[in-house]
């Protein structure tokens, strides 16, 4: 099917601007023909001065008279005749005529479209006189709306200029529609739109009243009407509703006669839209990109680190790549995990294995156990403690078992209760410094421990020499290198 922009192309020479506002015209129609209730077709003058029809749209509030589809389609002599008088006036006409396929005659309203200097196209409304019943209030209501807006074509004030705002989420006539008059007063008020007041708590009668001293949605009213265009804005009107209100102002000559307040409950779709996005599929993926943007990055160190000279220089960012590849671990577990927290295990594993992989050498091997398995954390909790944990597996390594010494073990002990975790990384190795003092290390590693275990997760750190029972309660038989060393964290859950 050809679009409206392909047949403005090939029937028309309209410029630019005419051609956007026709297809502004047809963006914004869908509620043009729910307050007429009745099919409307965009016919475009083409250049051998027949009529072909743009573009086509059916109503949501009535019955449609076409089956078919009618886009590319030509009018007929006797449409012909109405549309090229409408277009030589420049003024809506009438007529009442007969479509080939159609048996009943039709009853065609014929709107030009006022471009930048004149008649560009003409819109119609076209209904059967056979499927038309008699109107109530608010079938009067809304045609009335209608011929005024039919006016604001004729006069190319409608569509608004310049206003491409996205409408594709609008609300439309049947979501809620409330009239307005010049002074901003409620003169009718749709079904829909008195059940949307209910749910925000207005359950007064709306009608004669203006839409400040209710309360309801004014500052959108306030600027349509100031600004002679229209506004749409979403409210939390109350704690659980959300409304979307899209006031289009009603003018006549550049003066204000009115307005058409259309209102849509979206509290649903918003609700839906949040749980979409804290939901699982999401954030697995969040995670999975996080680790591919860190694995660039760590092989982007690496490949600098190959150019360096300097063995200071390259050790530093090896420490670096490592420290990245730790983080990337954790979002990759996350990113395999259903929910927002991770069983922390599943971490400490891969961990343990980047550290051995990246330490063990042959002559001072190193044993790793874990011990119990830290429950299941949050994604804010596990990242950083990840980043801990490697952290102090390194120095159990790098300190406990420096060059020439004979190796031994490396205990994990991952415990703690409900309401908190108790992590101890004990090595048999050689024993601390007696001198050491947390608080004047200068070193990277644990200066990244502290400030995260404090500040990030609110626990406290304890590092002190090991005494037997550490080794007998994890398990570490016939440790033989020394007293070693022990790191205690304890963190709030
Ligand atoms: N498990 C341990 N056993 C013995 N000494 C330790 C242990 N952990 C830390 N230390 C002491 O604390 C100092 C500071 O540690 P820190 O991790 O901050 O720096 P680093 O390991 O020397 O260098 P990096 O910043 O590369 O990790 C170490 O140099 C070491 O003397
Ligand atoms: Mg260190």
């Amino acid at each position: 099917m050809a679009t409206l922009g392909e047949l403005l192309r090939q029937h028309t020479d309209l410029s630019k601007d005419d051609s956007a506002h026709l297809q502004q015209l047809i963006g914004e129609w869908g509620m043009l023909a729910d307050l007429c209730f009745a099919d409307m077709m965009l016919y475009l003058r083409s250049h051998d001065n027949t009529w072909v029809v743009g573009a086509q749209v059916r109503p949501a509030t009535g019955q449609t008279i076409y089956r078919s589809d009618l886009v590319d389609s030509q009018a007929n002599e006797a449409e012909a005749e109405l549309l090229g008088r409408a277009f030589a006036s420049g003024e809506i006409c009438e007529g009442e005529l007969h479509k080939r396929n159609i048996f009943d005659s039709i009853h065609v309203l014929a709107i030009p479209v006022h471009g930048e200097d004149g008649p560009i196209a003409v819109l119609t409304r076209e209904w059967s006189s056979k499927t038309s019943r008699q109107p109530g209030e608010l079938e009067r209501t809304y045609l009335s709306i209608f011929q005024r807006i039919a006016e604001m074509i004729t006069q190319g004030a409608f569509p608004f200029r310049g206003r491409a705002a996205d409408l594709s989420a609008a609300p439309r006539v049947g979501d809620g529609a409330i009239v307005l008059d010049e002074q901003a007063v409620i003169r009718y008020a749709s079904p829909n739109a008195v059940s949307a007041l209910h749910r925000v708590g207005i359950t007064a009668n709306v009608v004669g009243q203006s839409v400040s001293e209710l309360g309801f949605a004014d500052s959108p009213v306030r600027q349509a009407f100031e600004r002679h265009e229209p506004v749409i804005e979403e409210f939390d009107q109350t704690v659980d509703v959300t409304l979307l209100v899209r006031c289009l102002p009603i003018i006549a000559s550049q003066v204000i006669t009115g307005g058409m307040l259309l209102i849509r409950d979206v509290t649903e779709v918003r609700r839906r839209d949040r749980l979409l996005l804290s939901k699982d599929a999401t954030i697995r993926e969040i995670h999975h990109r996080v680790k591919n943007n860190l694995q660039t990055i760590s092989s982007l160190l690496r490949l600098q680190a190959r150019r360096l000279e300097s063995p200071e220089a390259k050790a530093a960012i090896q420490e670096s790549v490592r420290r990245i590849r730790t983080i990337a671990l954790v979002h990759e577990t996350l990113s395999r995990e259903t929910g927002e927290d991770v069983a922390f295990i599943e971490i400490v594993r891969p961990l343990l294995r980047l550290v051995e992989e990246g330490l063990q050498s042959p002559d001072r091997p190193v044993r790793f156990i874990v011990q119990g398995d830290g429950g299941r954390l949050p994604a804010t909790v596990a990242t950083p403690l990840s980043v801990v944990l490697t952290e102090l597996l390194q120095n159990a390594v790098d300190h406990g078992f420096p060059e020439g010494s004979a190796g031994g073990s490396v205990v994990v002990e991952l415990g703690g209760t409900d309401d908190d975790i108790e992590i101890k990384v004990i090595n048999d190795g050689r024993i601390l410094d007696p001198a050491f003092d947390l608080n004047g290390v200068t070193g990277l590693g644990l200066s990244i421990v502290r400030t995260l275990v404090t500040t990030e997760l609110n626990g406290s750190i304890l590092i002190r020499a090991g005494v037997a029972e550490d080794f007998i309660a994890a398990g570490i038989e016939g440790h033989r290198s020394g007293d070693g060393t022990v790191v205690q964290l304890s963190l709030p859950r």
